[in-house]
């Protein structure tokens, strides 16, 4: 069992109500945060995300003041560790889809940091293509809701099973993102360099490292873009790397058996984000 240190609604506590939205339907949202030195990463950026998320599914939550200390106090108990806060509907009022006066439930998780090999952020990482795809429904797309059961087909079936991640596409055949990670690809159009992002209108979640990624790209002088994509794109790009809070950046090595080599705007982005994943301030 993952030893997971548990509070809810800001109590020490291991079990949640049965009768809680967030079990019956997945009516809630999850940031996961990567903490290092026994402080939250990309704390604000997280919490943005989650009150963007709340307003638009019009779930109640604390005020970012208290759903910032919970997860403080959670961080500063051990030197590096993954954070999990969870925000539901909370316990039903009633029985069925409509919601009532719900209180909200939340819920803050600490992990200890999984153990991994280091030569991943280095080496790079193998990736195949899932055949589960994405729906596309605008309402959902961007959001880290509690629904996540594409992923889990996705990252089970039998032919993904060896690589580290696997990459997904929507409905309508664009690529948008990995099972746990947002997607960049690095490619030469005109005589110049262009990074690409899929365009998350449709499905997908919008991560917090890959706003960062555009945002330092930028500072680099470098445009990102988001964009449709599709596996053609995927094809021709000269370096793909993927993101997450936790990882930063994993350059990937091969994609359905086709070799890459991590290429050197990739390393760039790499060096540039190390300070920011040691845990200076973002
Ligand atoms: C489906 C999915 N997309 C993207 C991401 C990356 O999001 P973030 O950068 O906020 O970790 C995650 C992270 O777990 C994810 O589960």
């Amino acid at each position: 069992m993952t030893a997971a240190t548990v509070w809810i609604n800001g109590e020490r506590a291991d079990s949640l109500s049965a009768l809680d939205r967030g079990l019956h339907y997945g009516d809630g949202l999850f940031e996961t945060v990567a903490c290092v030195n026994g402080r939250p990463r990309l704390l604000s950026l997280h919490l943005a995300r989650l009150a963007l998320g709340c307003a638009r599914l019009r779930l109640p939550a604390p005020g970012p003041q208290r759903l910032r200390a919970g997860i403080e106090q959670a961080a500063a108990q051990a030197d590096r560790s993954i954070v999990k806060l969870l925000v539901t509907r909370g316990v039903a009022v009633g029985r069925g889809y409509a919601a009532g006066a719900e209180q909200g439930s939340w819920l803050v998780i600490r992990y200890p940091w999984p153990e991994e090999d280091a030569a991943l952020a280095r080496s790079g990482v193998r990736v195949r293509t899932a055949a589960t795809r994405l729906g596309e429904n605008p309402a959902l797309a961007g959001l880290k809701h509690l629904n996540r059961l594409e992923q889990i087909l996705a990252r089970n079936e039998d032919s993904v099973i060896e690589a580290e991640e696997a990459l997904m596409l929507s409905h309508s055949g664009r690529l948008i993102c990995g099972t746990m990670s947002n997607v960049f690809l690095v490619d030469e159009a005109g005589g110049r360099r262009r990074l690409r992002t899929p365009d998350l209108a449709l499905c997908g979640v919008a991560g917090v490292m890959r706003s960062v990624v555009l945002r330092e790209a930028a500072h680099e002088g470098i445009a990102g873009s988001e964009c449709a994509l599709t596996p053609a794109d995927l094809d021709s790009a000269a370096e793909v790397f993927l993101t997450n809070a936790r990882i930063g950046i994993w350059p990937v090595r091969a994609i359905d058996g086709r070799a890459l080599a991590p290429g050197p705007l990739t390393r760039g982005l790499q060096e540039r984000l190390a300070p920011l994943l040691e845990g200076a301030d973002a």
